[in-house]
């Protein structure tokens, strides 16, 4: 960037750096947030779309979550990437609406451009989105449902909800029941209320059999093996040690050489690694252990010796596995074999490896602690157990925002269209500019039932028009009835979603939206890694927009 000063430019940013400013800038910046929600919109709801994937190498994902979509997708553009950002912050928060969260900021924006073309000032623009989002808050919680967190069938019906978007929707009924019975297995009981860690559910997963073969393990599920057939494949009452040690020779690091000039001596070389490796054997035996699970290898001398001795042992168990047995069994990681002792052992009623499809895994149950569970998830391929993991953490989220905080709503864009009605008269009551911005956030709000009308082949302005008669009549819970394409009582098909998971989307999405309708400067460095186009620029700068044939980041300039 320069600037003529008396006929001496001044360089004040790096040469290549690109500059775009006041409505440029704004422009091309919601312009790129709009496409991305416009990119997702059609997987909204039960009736949505499913995207496939494919990255730079190849693989291929399957899915229904927003998250996940935007994650694959490689976005490029430094405003497209927030709308990523937003959709990850809901995935970690409440675990749930991360495609409705980047639709309403999408519409958020094309709302607020409507307004600016109309001469309103951007800020006052971002003054009546804020009142109108504390009034939307605080309607939420006025209409929302306090239910019991304990009450199974209402956290089914939430898990239930939240499936019926996704490739496993026929099995969510089932599925429904294993995520209900998790949650409750690991709930703690916290001063007054409930605490969840989702932690403390491990899932595996094996393609083959069919998803109704996914089990709840009352314990934890191992993918390895026993790493001697000679072990026993069944150890009750087990005494686990974690080892986070080689139960082998070590190699010295420097090179050093051994004379060995007769026979007789390199038998005593040898004799003396036996007994070297048949003393680990000894100090494990001697600490009572009956199971041994190794982060690291284990020689094969000691293998052999280990299943003479009748303990069941497994070697290269991740780490995160090797933590979650430390919790369940009561076991202390110990870093050396020459520190075993009795005090470090864990817990487990049966420890036992079991044929799982053709692989072979091994299953901790009865757990000292059993505020662990294992979830092993089972489906005809490997893109559908990945999808089902994905769905079931959904689930699992949801059932634990709703134990944390039971309050409930009805779905299907009923608490939308309510909240919308409700701001509308607020936005009555206010005199200044910001009341066109409020009643904009308000038409903003409609697009999730709208798009679930679409998306369930219905005529979304009929749809809306007939919610909002049977709301203005007072039927808060009318929605879109996404399964027969009809507005009903959602309430009474018992569609139900957690208050937080509205909370969250709409905090986000007004703090996404009020936040690029604040930049009216953009300032991009020259990037070595971005292939050429301007940034800033709009779609031209979304080079990654859809993934495909995109360069993984990182990667040098070709
Ligand atoms: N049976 C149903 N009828 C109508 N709408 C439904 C039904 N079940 C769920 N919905 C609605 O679908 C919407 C959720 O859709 P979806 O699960 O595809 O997106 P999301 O939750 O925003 O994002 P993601 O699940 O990808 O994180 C919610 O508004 C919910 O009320
Ligand atoms: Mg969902």
């Amino acid at each position: 960037m320069s600037a003529p000063s008396a006929g001496q430019p001044i360089i004040i940013l790096k040469e290549g750096t690109e500059r775009s400013r006041g409505r440029d800038a704004r422009g091309n910046n919601l312009l790129a947030a709009r496409i991305v929600a416009q990119a997702i919109k059609t997987s909204l709801g039960p009736k949505g779309m499913d995207k496939m994937l494919v990255d730079s190498f190849g693989d291929v994902t399957i899915t229904n979550d927003g998250a996940t979509m935007l994650k694959e997708m490689d976005v490029q553009h430094p405003a497209a990437k927030m709308m990523v950002e937003i959709s990850k912050t809901q995935d970690d928060e409440v675990g749930d609406g991360t495609t409705s969260v980047v639709v309403l900021a999408g519409e958020l924006i094309g709302k607020a451009e409507e307004l600016m073309s109309k001469q309103i000032h951007p800020t006052v623009v971002i003054d009546g989105y804020r009142q109108a989002q504390d009034e939307a808050l605080k309607v939420l919680d006025q209409i929302a449902i306090t239910v019991d967190p304990e009450d199974r069938s209402m956290l089914k019906r939430v898990a239930m909800t939240t499936m019926a978007s996704k490739l496993v929707s026929s099995h969510s009924d089932f599925l429904g029941d294993i995520a209900v019975d998790a949650i409750l297995q690991i709930a703690e009981e916290s001063d007054g209320g409930w605490a969840v860690d989702l932690d403390m559910v491990k899932m595996e997963k094996k393609p083959g059999g069919s998803m109704t073969d996914t089990e709840l393990i009352r314990g934890l599920i191992i993918d390895k093996e026993v790493v001697h057939a000679d072990m026993p494949k069944l150890v009750r009452d087990a005494k686990i040690a974690l080892l986070n040690a080689a139960m082998e020779i070590e190699k010295t690091e420097f090179d050093s050489k051994i004379q060995i000039e007769t026979p007789e001596e390199m038998q005593a070389y040898l004799d003396q690694e036996e007994q070297m490796l048949r003393d680990m054997v000894t100090k494990v035996k001697d600490a009572g252990i009956t199971v041994l699970l190794c982060q690291k290898g284990i020689d094969d001398m000691v293998q052999h010796f280990l299943a003479r001795e009748g303990i069941l042992a497994a070697r290269r168990l991740k780490k995160s596995d090797i933590e979650a047995l430390a919790k369940a069994t009561g076991a202390s990681v110990v870093t050396s074999v020459d520190e075993l002792s009795s005090e470090d052992a864990g817990f487990a009623a049966v420890v036992e490896e079991r044929k799982i499809g053709d692989d072979k895994m091994i299953f901790v149950e009865g757990c000292d602690n059993p505020k662990a569970v294992g979830l092993l998830i089972r489906g005809g391929t490997e893109r559908i157990v990945d999808e089902a993991e994905r769905s079931l953490h959904d689930a699992l989220s949801v059932i634990k925002d709703v134990v944390e905080e039971p309050k409930v709503v009805a779905g299907g864009g009923a608490p939308e269209v309510e909240v919308a009605r409700q701001l509308r008269d607020f936005a009555e009551r206010l005199t200044g500019r910001e009341r066109l911005a409020v009643a904009a956030f308000a038409e903003a709000l409609e697009v999730i039932p709208v798009t679930l009308a679409e998306n369930a082949g219905m005529d979304p302005i009929d749809a809306l028009a007939e919610m909002q008669s049977k709301h203005a009549e007072g039927g808060v819970w009318y929605g879109v009835n996404g399964l027969d394409g009809v507005v009903s009582d959602m309430a009474e098909l018992d569609v139900y979603e957690p208050v937080s998971v509205k909370v969250q989307a709409l905090k986000s999405a007004t703090e996404a939206a009020t936040m690029l309708l604040k930049i009216d400067d953009v300032i991009a460095a020259s990037r070595m890694e971005a292939p050429p186009g301007p940034p800033g620029g709009g779609m031209g700068g979304m080079g990654g927009m859809g993934g495909m044939g995109g360069m993984p980041p990182g990667m040098p300039p070709m």
